[in-house]
């Protein structure tokens, strides 16, 4: 066998296991091996021929003893060299990367779990709302700001007729009167979900984002009861003796109405986190209970607000864009 042979043989054996490693070894390096029966034919040839041949052999034997070094280093360090690792079940399984939960998620959840210990239910609505449920039934006047096409999203604007107007919901207040319609109270429910509003994209502001509203609807439900579940709420999503604040404020679908603001000192400065007040007494009528017999309080806040100040995140947009670095760090 010539050694050009020999050497199409060696780069084609496929070595992908140690018993392959060893029949590699037993065929071409060992005594009765191909590389020996080589050289062992050359003193036949005539004297003029054999330091050609000689060079030429052992050539084919560096590359043969090459081929079989480097496949016993590469199975001595547990890595795989070889063209295939099918058979090799001593081989470790590659790691996987497990995701995590989204930051708006995790944020959602522990208001959630604040609200569920008080006795809170959840509750959902649709994010395509019509004007009712919306505006109409949340004492928003006819000429509300909010109404305006500059502002909301509306997928059908009737001019004649503003009831036939169906929209993306604007806040997740709807949800509210939804629930109002189809339970009596007592009525405690959390209210999460997307909102949406005709706003241009900076790092402040997006034209969707995520709130969470809650409703509490009994017999002599009061403003102390209200105020004591704000604090409650503050000071277990931002695990630390807070410095809040809470100023008078204007929502149309409750009176009287407030912000609560939360003391920022790393900033020094006040952040609003959310907007609360005694349900309104026309929210009540249009939903048919007696404002005499029944009283409520409400809240709502946006998670992504909270969720920037928890986490001291700066733009709001990093949260949709799903870029895995920034993920990465709320593992
Ligand atoms: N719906 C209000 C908003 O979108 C928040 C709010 C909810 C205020 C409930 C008071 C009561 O800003």
């Amino acid at each position: 066998m010539g050694t050009e042979q020999i050497l199409k043989e060696i780069r084609e054996f496929p070595i992908t296991t140690p018993a392959e490693i060893e029949e590699f070894r037993l065929s071409f390096l060992s005594k009765k091996g191909k590389v020996a029966t080589l050289f062992a034919g050359m003193g036949k040839l005539p004297p003029e021929q054999r330091a050609d041949f000689g060079k030429q052999a052992n050539e084919v034997k560096q590359v043969a003893q090459q081929k079989f070094e480097s496949a016993r280093d590469a199975i001595e360090q547990g890595k795989s060299a070889f063209a295939s690792v099918r058979d090799d079940i001593s081989l470790q399984a590659p790691r996987q990367q497990l995701g995590s939960l989204h930051p708006l998620t995790q944020t959602l959840d522990e208001i959630k779990n604040v609200f569920f210990r008080l006795g809170f239910s959840i509750a959902f609505g649709p994010e395509l709302e019509d004007d009712f449920h919306n505006f109409s039934a949340l004492n928003f006047p006819p000429e509300h700001p909010a109404r305006d096409m500059q502002d909301t999203f509306y997928v059908r604007k009737d001019d004649e007729d503003p009831r036939k107007d169906l929209l993306l919901r604007t806040h997740t207040s709807p949800v509210q009167i939804r629930k109002m319609l189809e339970q009596k109270p007592p009525v405690r429910s959390i209210m999460p979900g997307r909102v949406y509003r005709n706003e241009a994209v900076t790092a402040k502001s997006y034209f969707l984002f995520h709130q969470v509203e809650a409703l509490y609807v009994d017999k002599n439900v009061t403003f102390a009861e209200l105020k004591d579940t704000l604090i409650i709420l503050a000071e277990m999503i931002f695990e630390k003796e807070l410095k809040y604040r809470m100023r008078p404020s204007f929502f149309p679908f409750t009176e009287p109405s407030l912000e609560m603001d939360i003391w920022n000192p790393v900033k020094n400065q006040w952040l609003e986190i959310l907007g609360a007040g005694m349900v309104h007494p026309n929210v009540l009528r249009s939903v048919n209970l007696d404002p005499e017999e029944y009283t409520g309080f409400a809240l709502g806040m946006g998670i992504e607000r909270i969720a920037k100040l928890r986490y001291e995140i700066g733009d709001i947009r990093t949260f949709y864009e799903n870029d895995v670095r920034f993920l990465d760090q709320f593992v």
